[in-house]
């Protein structure tokens, strides 16, 4: 069994990307500059957005963070919004998921600027990505694309089997890995919340790779997986006792994986690392450069 490091993946794209921003700053340009909003207080929306700056300082990139209270109104937040759609100086905007919930998620997404859309969250770069064109795509799907790539794993021809619809990760990535991209061309299943076990446990256990985004501590067990299996976990969940565990049990499947994603380190990382390269190409769309 092997680690797929995302720390050391993220960390060697972060490095690509800061020697670009010299580059840039050399020529006389401006920094890339993400702007971050946060509404309310929900403790791993704090520490997801502190990752986010941190990782803007290793890039040198600008970055901002807006908070809002809990109670703001919609139209206060789609006023800021459009503010930030409106001012040249930002190139990419995040809007901190969950929000509150007297707040319409989806008006708030389609809210953002496309162009500025470095999450990949709205419709228009999500039927761009889904159409296989040039899109933002979504940065956790974007992220576990990129780590893939980054161990030579094979994808072309894999039979990959998702499990979690979200329209954040599982949607995406089900997308991403069938379609005809240099990181993809897999077979992929799709499973959800409705799929019967049986079913779930006859893909699962004949798979190639499987992601899993459910939110459930302990959800893959080793008798749902095959020898040799890629396993990558998106979640990421903390017990009572505050450890940090994802939706594997990680001791008891590790073994029967030929790699595996660690959590913490592993795809959370790349999350923010697919932002990273979103906003350079935000930033590069803007000044049309390469
Ligand atoms: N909340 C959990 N994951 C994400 C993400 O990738 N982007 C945003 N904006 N919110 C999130």
């Amino acid at each position: 069994m092997k680690i797929l490091d995302g720390k050391v993946c993220a960390d060697s794209l972060v490095a690509d990307i800061a020697k670009k921003v010299t580059e840039y700053a050399d020529s006389g340009l401006r920094k890339p500059h993400m702007t971050v909003i946060l509404v309310g207080e929900h403790p791993p929306s704090e520490s997801y957005v502190k990752a986010k700056i941190v990782s803007c300082e290793n890039a040198d990139f600008e970055s901002s963070l807006i908070r809002f209270p809990e109670v703001i109104k919609e139209r206060e937040l789609l006023a800021r919004i459009e503010e930030i759609n409106n001012d040249p100086t930002t190139d990419g905007l995040i809007v901190q998921l969950p929000l509150p919930r007297h707040i319409n998620q989806q008006s708030v997404i389609n809210a953002i600027s496309p162009e500025k859309d470095i999450d990949g969250f709205h419709p228009a770069n999500f039927g761009r990505m889904t159409l296989g064109q040039k899109a933002f795509r979504p940065a956790t799907a974007y992220g576990i694309c990129k780590l893939l790539q980054f161990y030579n794993i094979p994808i072309k021809g894999k039979h990959c089997v998702v499990i979690g619809r979200s329209n954040i990760v599982g949607k995406p990535i089900s997308i991403m890995l069938s379609n005809d991209f240099d990181i993809g061309n897999a077979t992929v299943t799709l499973t959800h919340i409705e799929t019967p076990r049986k079913l779930l446990l006859d893909e699962t256990r004949r798979a190639d790779i499987i992601i899993v985004a459910v939110g459930i501590p302990g959800f893959v067990t080793p008798d749902m997986v095959k020898k040799g299996v890629v396993l990558i976990d998106v979640g990421i969940n903390r017990l009572e006792s505050g450890k940090l565990v994802g939706d594997v049990a990680f001791d008891e499947v590790a073994q029967k994986c030929s790699w595996i994603t660690p959590v913490p380190g592993g795809v959370g990382r790349m999350t923010v690392a697919a932002l990273m390269i979103n906003t350079l190409m935000a930033y590069q769309n803007n000044f049309n450069l390469a």
